[in-house]
């Protein structure tokens, strides 16, 4: 097996841990759960999503696609940083349950959206799966 396959295989099971993390992480803001301020809950986050831009950058620079060159890598490095952004809105920021509530939301459909950009190597993401060349 090759480095390519070793990498994007930590890649994309790091996404998928991100998102199932996150979810995890949503349900106890919107049950209002002390565990959320748990020790692990909070620290392993940040081993994931290092392990999910470190191996994105790997990637990249395999494949040679750079953001701000390549159209799809810009669409998910942006989609990266709002996510990130919502995601610390939703977790930690936002004022009230109901901003939370909207911002979580919103990171999911953000995420989602560049789970179908990463698909189609296509910054429409979910268009382009539509079929609309
Ligand atoms: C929330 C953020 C991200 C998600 C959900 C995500 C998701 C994915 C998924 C599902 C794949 C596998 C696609 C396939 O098998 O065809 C993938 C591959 C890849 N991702 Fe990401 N990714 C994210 C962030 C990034 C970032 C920030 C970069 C670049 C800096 C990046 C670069 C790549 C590259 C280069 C590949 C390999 C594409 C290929 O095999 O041709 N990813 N990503």
């Amino acid at each position: 097996m090759s480095a390519f396959f070793w990498i994007k295989s930590i890649h994309v099971g790091s996404v998928g841990l991100s998102i199932a993390g996150f979810i995890a992480r949503g349900v106890l803001m919107l049950r209002g759960s002390a565990l959320l301020e748990a020790r692990f809950v909070r620290v392993a986050p940040h081993v994931v999503d290092t392990a999910l831009l470190a191996s994105a950058v790997w990637l990249a620079w395999f494949l040679h696609q750079y953001p701000f060159v390549d159209g799809w890598i810009t669409a998910k490095v942006l989609g990266l940083l709002a996510y990130i952004a919502l995601g610390m809105i939703a977790l930690r920021r936002g004022r009230s349950l109901r901003v939370r509530a909207v911002a979580f939301a919103a990171a999911l459909a953000t995420v989602a959206y560049v789970v179908t950009v990463a698909l189609t190597h296509d910054p429409r993401g979910p268009l382009a799966l539509l079929g609309g060349a």
